[in-house]
């Protein structure tokens, strides 16, 4: 099978493998797991930030910034397309008892302008505006890559109002090899960071939360009520150390391979049309519609796995272990259908 479904298909390396097995360990709730630690604190000057805070996924990283962030009865203000509002379980009024104000971006990217409009007054008939976030890359606008000067406008805007600005950084490095930009002048764009190291990065599991030092001694304890105070956890983040010092300038070679696919389904009558390509992720829009889900059962029988992605749309990803070889065969596969 060659695997487009999602980056966090991947499985890990022998060396990833070889540095699991040999992380020193300690229990994590006790703060006594050297690794964790070293992950930490790796994370944390790598965006130039005091603490962070290693989960079990970017949904928890999220709903915890959200959580800290918030009181119940506020508001968000994040993008339509995002994945806070859109994947995570309505998570933000179960966890939060918060709403959302959704904003109309352009492939999950709005403008600080947007931002203003959709603060509330300060009146009791509104919930209380008390948080901003924004997705880089836009999983749902196909991978789309912020524009650092607009994120800054957004952190003016932000801190003129006292809100907070939280970043889900998912696949924040595939937005920062593909523009050449370091983690720390992210870093200094944002209050909050979630990373996912199980994304681009190849590992099997795990995200980071990132902040100051106040931030992060309550996110330890909302991650405790939400179940992911882990012990022996150094298994897994060692991991995450392998991953940060190996796995982030590659990224431009699974970009690279994204282009071509593209290019590739762009000649093929089934697809109408492909969104422009970013970094890895590509979204074709179908000439035929209503035959999503007829093509991806016949690309599965062909051994391409994709997914569909909203009517008349399908996604595919590139990934760690997908190859140039894998692109070149699916010139011959797609001949088939
Ligand atoms: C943009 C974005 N944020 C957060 C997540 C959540 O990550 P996880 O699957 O680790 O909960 C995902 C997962 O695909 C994502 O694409």
């Amino acid at each position: 099978m060659i695997d487009f479904r999602s980056d966090t298909v991947t499985r890990p390396s022998a060396e990833m493998l070889e540095a699991m097995m040999t992380a020193p360990t300690g229990d994590d709730v006790f703060g006594d797991d050297p690794t964790v630690n070293a992950l930490e604190e790796l994370a944390a000057k790598m965006f130039g930030k005091e603490k962070a805070l290693f989960c079990t996924s970017g949904t928890m990283t999220n709903q915890i910034a959200i959580k800290v962030h918030t009181q119940p009865g506020e508001e968000v203000v994040c993008d339509r397309l995002s994945h806070i509002y859109n994947y995570e379980g309505g998570g933000i009024a179960f966890n939060s008892g918060c709403s959302v104000r959704l904003l109309e971006g352009d492939r999950g990217r709005f403008t600080a302008q947007d931002v203003i409009k959709n603060i509330n007054p300060n009146d009791p008939h509104y919930p209380r505006t008390s948080l901003v976030s924004i997705e880089n890359t836009s999983n749902k606008g196909g991978g789309a890559i912020w524009d650092s000067n607009e994120i800054g406008k957004i952190k003016a805007t932000c801190e003129s109002l006292g809100l907070p600005l939280h970043l889900d950084g998912a696949r924040l490095f595939n937005a920062l090899v593909e523009t050449n930009q370091s983690p720390q002048s992210l870093g200094k764009q944002f209050d909050t960071i979630s990373i996912c190291l199980s994304k681009g990065l190849g590992c099997p599991v795990g995200s980071l939360l990132i902040g100051n030092d106040d931030f992060i001694s309550k996110s330890r304890r909302v991650r405790k009520v939400f179940g992911g105070g882990m012990r022996q956890a150094g298994i897994i983040a060692a991991a995450g150390v392998f991953a940060l010092n190996n796995n982030i300038e590659r990224l431009k070679d699974d970009h690279k391979r994204a282009k071509i696919l593209a290019d590739l389904l762009q000649m093929q009558s089934w697809v109408y049309n492909v969104i422009d390509v970013d970094t890895n992720i590509i979204v074709s829009e179908l000439s035929q519609p209503d035959d999503q889900k007829k093509l991806i059962d016949r690309l599965g029988l062909l051994g391409i796995g994709c997914v569909g992605f909203g009517p008349g749309r399908i996604r595919f990803v590139t990934h760690l272990d997908i190859s140039d070889d894998d692109i070149n065969q699916c010139e011959d596969l797609f001949k088939k259908i």
